[in-house]
This record gives C-alpha cells, sequence and structure tokens, in this order.
C-alpha cells in the first residue's frame, strides 16, 4: 500500500451535515452537523474562565453554548444553503474552516511520525460554482499553515453524484443524490454528464417546512419553530405513502392505526396526533410529489410553495413538478440510445430518501425506491430498476474514499479537467 493509499481522508459538504474521515474508518464517516455557534463573550461562568475562548463553536460542543431560543437564529450559523456557500458571506465560510480543521484534528495520527498530511478528497453539490472550489483548497491550505503541521498533503474536489456513481461502481446509471438542501438528478455514463444534471431547489429542509406547518396546525407552534425538533419529529413520524388518497382514506378511517405520541428524549415534551395522524404521509409525499391537489390548500393558506429551479440556459423546472417529471426531464436530455440504460439503473443516494416504514404499515407506507420506480412507470416508463444505496447518508463519502485510492498521486490538479491532486505541501 503506498502513503497515499494509507491516509486518503474523504469530505462530504452537506447542507445539514458534514461527513468526513480517513480511509481506515471503512464504511462510516463521521458525522456532525454543518454548523457553527459564535457565543456572546459576556457568557461565561466565573468558574469556567480558564477555558479557551472561541469565536466559533463546532461539533457536539455547540449544545453546551446554546442560548435561548430566539439567539438560535442570528448566532447559530448554517453556512450552507442548496448545498452551496455564498461567496462573501464571512461567517459562513469561518464556520466551513471550522469543521474541516474539526475533522483532520480529530483523525490527526499525532504520535505517527511518519506523517505527512492526508490525501483529502472533498465532495461538493454537482452545481457548485468555481469559487467553492477555490476557497475549499484555500481553506485547507490554511488549516495547515495556522495549525503549523502537516495535515493535508494534497487534496482534490469532486462532485458528489460522481462520488456515489464511484461508490457503487456504476458506469451507466442516474444517480438522484438528495439531501436536506437539494436534489442533484446526474445522468452519468462513464462520467458525469453535465448537460443533463438538474440540481433541484428541494430536500430534507422542504420535508422539514411542511411537517412545521402540521405542527402549527395541530398546536404546537413553538416547537415548531425549533430545526432540530422538527427534524427528528419528520424523521420518526413522517411516512411516505404507496398512493397519498389512498392513505389517507385509510387513516381517516381508521386513525388510531396511525396514531403517534412522539415524546422529546429526556424532557417532559410530547405531541400527539390523534385524529390528524392521516397527516403523516403528507411529509413524505410532499418531497415527491408537491404538485398533489391536498397541498394546493396549505398554498392558498400562504404555506410557502417549493421554488423554481433555474437550470443552464433560460430553462425553469417548475418548483411543483413531481420527482418523476424531474428525472424524465433529465434522462431526456441524454441521447435516445442510453435512456433506457439510464432507467435500468438509478441510484438514490443523501439522506432525504431515508423513510422508515415500519412493518406493520405495508399496505400504505413505502420507501423511496418503490415510489420512484411507481412514480416513473404511472408515466409510462418501461423497466425502471431503482436500488438505494447502502448507507444512503454516506455513499458520497464513501464514493470520495475510493476515487482517492484510486486516482494517481501523480496527477496534478488541472482546472479545465477539474481533476487532479493539489499539493499543498512538499
Ligand atoms: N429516517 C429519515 N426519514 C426522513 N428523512 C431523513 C431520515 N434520516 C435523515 N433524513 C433527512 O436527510 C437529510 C440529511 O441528509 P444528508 O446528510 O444526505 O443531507 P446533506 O448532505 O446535509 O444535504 P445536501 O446534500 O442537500 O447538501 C435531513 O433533511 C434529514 O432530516
Ligand atoms: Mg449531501
Amino acid at each position: 500500500m503506498s502513503v497515499k493509499d494509507a491516509f486518503v481522508y474523504g469530505e462530504d459538504y452537506g447542507t445539514s451535515k458534514f461527513k468526513f474521515g480517513p480511509v481506515f474508518l471503512h464504511e462510516k464517516p463521521e458525522m456532525i452537523d454543518n454548523r457553527g455557534y459564535f457565543p456572546s463573550p459576556s457568557q461565561l461562568l466565573p468558574h469556567m474562565m480558564e477555558e479557551e475562548v472561541k469565536e466559533v463553536v463546532v461539533g457536539e460542543e455547540v449544545q453546551k453554548y446554546l442560548e435561548t431560543i430566539e439567539d438560535l437564529s442570528t448566532k447559530l450559523i448554517y453556512p450552507m444553503r442548496k448545498g452551496v456557500v455564498r461567496k462573501d458571506d464571512k461567517k459562513a465560510w469561518k464556520v466551513i474552516k471550522e469543521i474541516t480543521k474539526y475533522g483532520l484534528l480529530k483523525f490527526f495520527p499525532k504520535r505517527m511520525k511518519e506523517f505527512n498530511g492526508f490525501y483529502v478528497v472533498s465532495s461538493l453539490a454537482a452545481q457548485s460554482p468555481r469559487y467553492m472550489y477555490e476557497r475549499i483548497f484555500e481553506v485547507h491550505k490554511e488549516i495547515n499553515e495556522e495549525e503549523n503541521v502537516p495535515l493535508v498533503n494534497s487534496i482534490t474536489i469532486i462532485p458528489q453524484p460522481l462520488a456515489v456513481a464511484i461508490s457503487h461502481k456504476a458506469v451507466t446509471c442516474t444517480v438522484i443524490e438528495s439531501g436536506h438542501g437539494n436534489t442533484q438528478i446526474t445522468p452519468v455514463s462513464r462520467g458525469l454528464i453535465r448537460g443533463a444534471i438538474i440540481a433541484l431547489n428541494r430536500g430534507g429542509s422542504d420535508a422539514n417546512a411542511i411537517t412545521a406547518q402540521i405542527l402549527k396546525d395541530i398546536g404546537y407552534s413553538d416547537l415548531a419553530r425549533e430545526e432540530k425538533f422538527v427534524t427528528l419529529f419528520k424523521e420518526e413520524v413522517g411516512l411516505l405513502p404507496l398512493d397519498l388518497n389512498m392513505a389517507i382514506d385509510k387513516a381517516k378511517r381508521n386513525p388510531e392505526r396511525f396514531g403517534v405520541i412522539f415524546k422529546v428524549p429526556g424532557t417532559s415534551i410530547e405531541v400527539e396526533l390523534k385524529e390528524d395522524s392521516w397527516q403523516r404521509f403528507l411529509i413524505g409525499e410532499y418531497i415527491f410529489n408537491p404538485q398533489h391537489e391536498i397541498f394546493e390548500s396549505y398554498y392558498q393558506r400562504g404555506f410557502t410553495k417549493p421554488r423554481d429551479t433555474y437550470i443552464a440556459g433560460e430553462e425553469v423546472i417548475p418548483g411543483l413538478a413531481s420527482l418523476s417529471e424531474v428525472i424524465i426531464k433529465s434522462v431526456e436530455k441524454c441521447p435516445t440510445e442510453i435512456q433506457p440504460m439510464l432507467y435500468r439503473d438509478i441510484i438514490l443516494s443523501g439522506g432525504n430518501f431515508l423513510w422508515r416504514v415500519p412493518l406493520s404499515m405495508v399496505d400504505v407506507a413505502t420507501n423511496s425506491q418503490t415510489k420512484i420506480k411507481l412514480m416513473l412507470e404511472e408515466k409510462g416508463i418501461p423497466d425502471v430498476i431503482v436500488r438505494a444505496a447502502e448507507n444512503p447518508q454516506y455513499s458520497v463519502w464513501r464514493g470520495a474514499i475510493v476515487y482517492g485510492l484510486s486516482f494517481p498521486e501523480e496527477v496534478e490538479w488541472n482546472w479545465e479537467k477539474m481533476e487532479g491532486w493539489l499539493k499543498l505541501i512538499n
């Protein structure tokens, strides 16, 4: 094994989660929230004065610093929107640097004298502008300089959907990577088919939005404002229906069957869904088909519709487009000859496809693979095969590691090809 192969290190920057870690973690990276807390200076208790005063805190430590719920919106910074950091958002870039450093320091083998830096493979959303690449390079360079140790030997950056295709050893396929902030639909034939990529403005944050609305409607407005709570509730309670009308019909006739009491561990807070238990199905459906007529009344009441997506040229994907419509649109940008192959290997990855299917509900609830297959068949596409990544939330990181192992060390970064290693130390 070469030195490079022993120290390949993957990074997946997501809108809600940062996944990171070296090759020896095998299947499962570390994962922290992609967020940083900027504490107020007056906050320290006297017996804590000795502690280092930090401008920004990341990782598990954030919880120790949280103040009032009102403060969250100004002090707790999530640096990414839809997978991208704004160019001039200084605070956001500070958070990116801090989480990056947090990861590298966590795995830095201090006692290993021969260690000469990780070979970092970073993974960014397919639609990332060039400045994202430049800044990610810079961030790693600065960390090396500030820490005064060679944490990063070389770095390269690959698009997230490519990483997914690599981790599944797929040659011709369609990767759908749906995280918290966006859904990247990417046909692949040996490499990414760039002209066919659609980065849809839709992700787990939209499922959060409809969940928050439901919580408000049933009388839990305060909890609905707390993003972390909403996420937990969504993941535990949300269901993806096989067929929304059928599911609602069954649940309205037999609400106890789908009723739940959701308890927040360690607190007295609980949320109960009884007659309203049919609304659990709205949460999953909204991601796949926000144009279902049931959502019309929500939009009329002022619930914000999913935003339109603008793609290369002047093309607009309406915010309400169903996932099947968008997949077809993307595949149809490719030659007809390969379209059947693209439908025959659709790979789903990302946390937003992790909908749970309780065993007792298989007659009404389903997983993302089945849902996508059914929706495409409904549109007349034959022979659809959809598979889910084994660990959907980790497949980008996994692919980054595989890429790092196979990409030859001597190839230098090239801005035209957007590949190669940028060496940061001598
Ligand atoms: N069991 C679950 N059911 C539904 N949603 C889930 C489940 N588990 C995780 N999620 C959602 O997946 C999303 C996080 O997924 P992921 O880590 O892939 O996103 P990300 O990489 O941070 O974002 P992006 O790739 O869009 O920038 C969150 O919205 C989270 O609530
Ligand atoms: Mg992601």
